[in-house]
């Protein structure tokens, strides 16, 4: 099968048989990394960084100088003409008319899905913003799978920033589709965003569930929050949380992924929280539990306070090989969506992405997440909200950019009202009429004044708001 062509901005871009079979081209390129100089000869990649990199964009560049290929580089927003405000859509056709291949780094959530759509050339997501990390979730994911042979019915635990930690956010659901079970210890205040957790349990079938501290000894070294069992490994003691903790503790965490609080993207409050509060540390002590007796230590890097350098020296640290992986790991991935490789895809079960409807009335309320690449003031011009609708009750939509999850307050149907402005009315999106709205119709508010804005009147169901 030939990837030539195709971009990696989720980690869902890749099915579990292409992720296997990108393995396998990488133990090749790491069998023989000086052997590979003819595989790119010609080919340009544009490494486009506009936030801070040291792994990523070194190891891609490494990566395309060891194919054979070459690298032009913009990494900083301040230096290319972002700056004097052009758009990212503009960007990406002009890089595009240079390069063959672009990896991109950005602090906007979407901004890669942009470049994609706008390039014509494949496009990687080196990270945007808080959104997702595919390439580090390759290389995290390769790391387990070359020491454990199988990712399948493996313990994994994510510790420490899960709410903005883009790496974390790929690797939880490449590990959801990989049938691992996932512990949350998220740092307090910083768990997984619940658009994440409902991804998790609608397209990925799985049960989360959220566990009191017990008054085990280990509770102040495990702050548990939340299992995420797959439907490929029961647990008869999933209703019975203490307990399951304790038996998932006993039979040991396979890997401990530890993260760096994310500062760059907190609030004012959660700045204000982190200076008080503790973020858990993992250290010497902490693995002497026997619950980490043979657990790999990952860590996406750079570290901060999160990860001791005593722990260094263990032969259980995998982040200096997890970053060593890096290069090959991105040979193989240039050199696939070049099209200068083919390979043969596994057979393998990955789940079927979710279907759903879309949202595509001219009238469309905002993505409410300040770091949306759609609502930036140079990208509005000519980007225009898209949302999947992903749940009726409550009505929920999620952008197609970010992936930001939110609930709209209110609804009005384009079918009923169009062209009869004294009968255009909305409703509570929790009355009965968003049941009754057909996806192709709905038109939904986040306030009540912005309905208003728009001509509607509110009718009988709208919840006591008015
Ligand atoms: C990560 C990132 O940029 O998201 N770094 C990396 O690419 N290895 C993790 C981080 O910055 O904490």
């Amino acid at each position: 099968m030939n990837l030539a062509g195709r971009n990696l901005v989720t980690i869902d871009d890749l099915s579990n048989g292409e992720i296997m079979a990108l393995f396998s081209l990488t133990d090749e390129m790491s069998a023989d990394m000086k052997g590979q100089f003819g595989l790119c000869q010609g080919r340009v990649m544009a490494s486009l960084f506009f936030e801070p990199s040291t792994r990523t964009r070194l190891s891609f560049e490494t990566a395309m100088h060891r194919l054979g290929g070459s690298v032009i580089t913009a990494s900083d927003v301040g230096a290319s003409s972002l700056a004097k405000g052009e758009s990212i859509a503009d960007t990406a056709r002009i890089v595009g008319s240079y390069a063959d291949i672009i990896v991109i780094r950005h602090p906007w959530e979407g901004a890669a899905r942009v470049v994609a759509d706008y390039a014509g050339i494949p496009v990687i997501n080196a990270g945007d913003g808080g959104h997702q990390h595919p390439t580090q979730t390759l290389c995290d994911l390769y790391t387990i799978f070359k020491e454990r042979q199988t990712i399948k019915g493996l313990k994994i635990a994510i510790w420490g920033d899960l709410k903005y930690g883009r790496t974390t956010h790929s690797l939880i659901f490449a590990l959801a589709r990989f049938g691992a079970d996932i512990l949350f210890y998220p740092s307090p205040g910083l768990e997984v965003p619940q658009h994440i957790i409902d991804k998790l349990t609608t397209e990925y079938g799985g049960e989360v569930e959220r566990v009191a501290p017990s008054d085990s000894a280990d509770r102040d070294l495990l702050p548990m929050d939340a299992i995420y069992t797959t439907p490929s490994s029961p647990h008869q003691l999933a209703m019975m949380p203490d307990i399951s903790v304790q038996v998932e503790l006993q039979e040991g965490v396979d890997a401990l992924y530890v993260t760096r609080p994310q500062k760059e993207r907190f609030t004012a409050g959660e700045e204000a929280k982190s200076a008080g509060g503790k973020y858990p540390v993992v250290d010497k002590k902490l693995l002497r539990a026997k619950a980490f007796r043979k657990t790999l230590v990952m860590h996406p890097l750079p570290r901060v306070d999160e990860l001791a350098y005593e722990v260094d020296a263990d032969e259980r640290s995998m982040y200096f090989k997890q970053a060593a992986r890096g290069v090959p790991v991105r040979m193989a991935l240039l050199a696939l969506l070049l099209g200068t490789r083919e390979l043969s895809i596994p057979g393998m079960d990955s789940p079927a992405p979710m279907e759903y409807p879309v949202y595509h009335h001219e009238i469309s309320p905002r993505c409410p997440n300040p770091r949306c690449v759609s609502i930036q003031s140079t990208e509005t011009k000519y980007l225009k909200s898209e949302f999947k609708i992903v749940k009726t009750r409550p009505l929920t939509l999620r952008c197609v950019y970010c992936e930001h999850g939110f609930e709209p307050k209110f609804v009005a149907s384009a079918d009923w009202h169009e062209h009869k402005i004294d009968t255009r009315k909305y409703h509570s999106a929790d009355s009965h009429w968003v049941t009754t709205i057909r996806p192709e119709n709905l038109i939904a508010f986040n306030t009540e004044e912005e309905a208003q804005a728009h001509g509607f009147k509110p009718s009988h169901f709208t919840g006591g708001h008015h």
